[in-house]
């Protein structure tokens, strides 16, 4: 089920969407050596209390997860190899470290849905390149949706774009639907066929989400039932932004 939004509606997205990526800023100038992943939690969870909104992450429980409790910190924090997912806990990030923070929240009765991925201190210049891929993956995914144009468009740019660049995109985990819940219908690919897929429609709101390795694209699941990794333990990056689908494009409505 594929729900449309009002204008209404998304003018309320868009006050969230602001909320979320301010903070998501202030979170990346954090990332630094020597910072517990768990203060980036405490920050977070900080300002969106001060601006008003609530972390939709905190006791959520995924399709995928198996538990009983849902996820544990108000910001995904996943480093390195870790794709997304990890909990905030004591481990102290180094120099060098890429840092993916994903981070969801309530406002107004609607949910915002966005991840960056930052260097700690000084990183090498493959990671930076990863970053950059990332990062300009999705700007191109936002760029193909438009009326007539078909969900596999995203996909495929996506993940033309990863692989000129050396990378491989993961494919066990996707972009959705977003509002009135966390993860709404569709699904939204990091690979596809132009021309493929569901027609966009305006009113959608969607989060779209590349998540791209150095590696191969294979994931899996540790322990603790949260954290995703690279299988080939290779570094990967993740962006996202919620848009809305508009007369003749997109607006990225988790911006500054
Ligand atoms: N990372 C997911 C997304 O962006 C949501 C995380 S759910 C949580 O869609 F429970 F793990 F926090
Ligand atoms: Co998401």
């Amino acid at each position: 089920m594929i729900y449309i939004k009002t204008a209404e509606e998304i003018a309320l997205m868009r006050e969230g969407g602001k909320i979320l990526a301010k903070t998501l800023d202030e979170l990346s100038r954090a990332v630094a050596p020597g910072i517990k992943t768990i203060e980036i939690d405490k920050l977070a969870e900080g300002l969106v209390l001060k601006y008003g909104a609530k972390s939709s992450f905190k006791g959520y429980k995924p399709k995928f997860y198996e538990g009983e409790k849902g996820y544990p910190a108000s910001v995904c924090v996943s480093i390195n190899e870790e794709v997304v997912h990890g909990i905030p806990g004591e481990r102290v990030l180094k120099e060098g470290d890429i840092v993916s923070m994903d981070m969801g929240i309530l406002y107004k009765g609607f949910f915002t849905d966005a991840a960056i991925t930052a260097g700690a201190g000084k990183i090498s210049s493959q990671a930076r390149k990863l970053i950059d891929v990332t990062k300009k993956s999705l700007e191109i995914g936002i760029k193909e949706i438009g009326q007539g144009k078909h969900l596999g468009d995203i996909g495929f740019a996506i993940q033309s774009y990863a692989e000129q660049n050396g990378f491989s995109v993961v494919r066990d985990l996707v972009g959705h639907g977003v509002g009135k819940y966390i993860h709404e219908d569709p699904e939204i690919p990091n690979y596809g066929f132009r021309g493929q897929g569901l027609e966009f429609k305006k009113g959608m709101t969607l989060a779209l989400e590349p998540m791209v390795n150095i590696g191969a694209p294979d994931v899996k699941i540790l322990p603790d039932g949260w954290t995703f990794v690279s299988s080939d333990k290779s570094l990967v990056a993740h962006f996202e932004h919620t848009v809305a689908v508009t007369e003749n494009g997109a607006e990225i409505l988790t911006k500054l």
